[in-house]
């Protein structure tokens, strides 16, 4: 009896669903992306004739489908890229219908808990948000993930790199990504506040202390009173440390300084570069909260100066900033710094002023969900190294200084107090 039941709900699911197949709503992403683009106006016309996107070849991947579009003469692959969230809103749309797989009800146990497993998987489906990735290489590729990318990826020290200066960036769908400096250089990070910019250069510090505690330097500025970068302050590898805005300028004349004695060091040898010298140091400048500099035109000349002549001599700066305005990141150091990194924005013209696109304003509001951008934009969750993680990390590199006075003093009178209870005497 039980079987009969059970066996008519699965024909009923079945036909149900081939009925929703033929009149219902698309259910197909292959369909709807076509649809989305015929609803978008994305078509072209050519002789008096509209040509549509067609999907030229179709493959499964992991975690989703790949769908490569021919795009048709005269279409601009970079207009559709920018309206990336038209697609994933399309692709997400729900329908009154439930876009489920038939598939799923055979794996359902016909036990008391039946109702509540049909329940679970119309649930699922309904919670289930697609992600999509864009990609032009003279074919539009469109990757449809069934799930988001994770909202957490913890800290784990294998995605340290065994030699050179590459830190680990963020995870994709394929892995991780590393951003070489000896190829990339500097960087220039950007967001929102509270999603993920100070961790990830805790992270990139912490990681390259770990790398190469031999051969990094680094100059850290820390415009929020140095509440970031405090812990770093008593590392051997931190030359300078600095929280005073009105400091800056003395600390970037001196990096300066440093920058011109190592241009001495290679040419002189006949070189022309670190790298083909074989001089292993590197000094990185670190700033967060750029913004607290960007009006003043001597900093920012300075800084320029050591992201343009820093290639050669490895000195590689690394620029962050809450609010990228034309005036917060200058153009002059934009010019220079070529790669980003941008968290979470509010519009696509701050997106525009970070990644030179739009694009930063449609992630969601995960922090550590960022666009990195080099030659081409991978969307990336960056790698959460918690504070307890960096402590233990960096612990080992502390220097002890020799004990301040204060500290001295207040030693010295402890001393003195105990002393009273240190020896007893007692006549026998
Ligand atoms: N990669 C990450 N994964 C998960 N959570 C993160 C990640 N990065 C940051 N967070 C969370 O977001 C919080 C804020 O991060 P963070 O201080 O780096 O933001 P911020 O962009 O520097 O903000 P502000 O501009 O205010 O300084 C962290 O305390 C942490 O809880
Ligand atoms: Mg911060």
């Amino acid at each position: 009896m039980f079987v009969e039941i059970s066996s008519t709900i699965i024909m009923a699911g079945v036909a149900g669903y081939s009925y929703l197949k033929t009149n219902g709503p698309t259910t197909n992403d292959g369909e709807k992306i076509q649809r989305i683009f015929s609803n978008s106006g994305w078509t072209i016309n050519e002789k008096g004739k509209t040509k549509k996107v067609c999907i030229h070849r179709k493959r499964k991947i992991e975690g989703g489908t790949e769908y490569v579009l021919q795009l048709p003469l005269g279409m601009s692959s970079k207009d559709i890229i920018e309206k990336k969230h038209v697609l994933e809103d399309g692709l997400n749309i729900r329908s009154k219908y439930i876009d489920f797989d038939p598939r799923e009800l055979l794996k359902i146990k016909w036990d008391r808990t039946a109702l509540k497993q049909i329940r679970d998987i119309v649930k699922n489906k309904k919670i289930a948000r697609k992600e999509i990735a864009l990609d032009f290489d003279g074919m539009l590729r469109i990757r449809v993930y069934n799930q988001p990318l994770a909202n957490q990826i913890d800290w784990k020290d294998d995605f340290l790199k065994k030699k050179g200066w590459s830190v680990p960036v963020g995870c994709n769908r394929e892995g991780m990504i590393w951003h070489d400096f000896d190829k990339l250089y500097s960087l220039i990070v950007a967001g929102t506040p509270g999603y993920g910019k100070s961790q990830f250069l805790n992270m990139i510090i912490s990681a390259l202390v770990m790398m190469q505690p031999d051969d990094v330097t680094f100059t850290l500025i820390d415009l929020k009173e140095g509440a970031e970068f405090k812990k770093f302050e008593n590392l051997k590898q931190v030359k300078r440390f600095e929280t005073d805005p009105k400091k800056v300028k003395e600390v970037l004349e001196e990096v300066e300084k440093d920058m011109s004695a190592m241009y001495r060091r290679f040419i002189k040898d006949g070189y022309s570069n670190v790298k083909e010298a074989g001089i292993k140091d590197r000094h990185f400048i670190i700033i967060d909260e750029g913004a607290d500099i960007a009006e003043d035109a001597e900093c920012i000349k300075l800084l320029t100066g050591i992201a343009r002549k820093g290639r050669a001599a490895g000195f590689y700066p690394v620029y962050s900033t809450q609010y990228p305005t034309s005036r917060s990141i200058p153009i002059d150091v934009k010019r220079n710094i070529p790669t980003r990194l941008s968290f979470v924005l509010d519009s696509g013209t701050a997106s525009s002023n970070v990644l030179d696109q739009a694009g930063a304003e449609d992630l969601p509001m995960i922090p550590g969900r960022a666009i990195y951008k080099n030659v081409r934009c991978h969307t990336v969750q960056t790698p959460y190294m918690s504070a307890g993680q960096v402590k233990q990390r960096v612990k080992p590199h502390i220097r002890i200084k020799p004990r301040k006075d204060e500290a001295y003093a207040e030693y010295s009178h402890q001393e003195k107090t105990s002393r009273k209870h240190s020896l007893k005497f007692e006549k026998v």
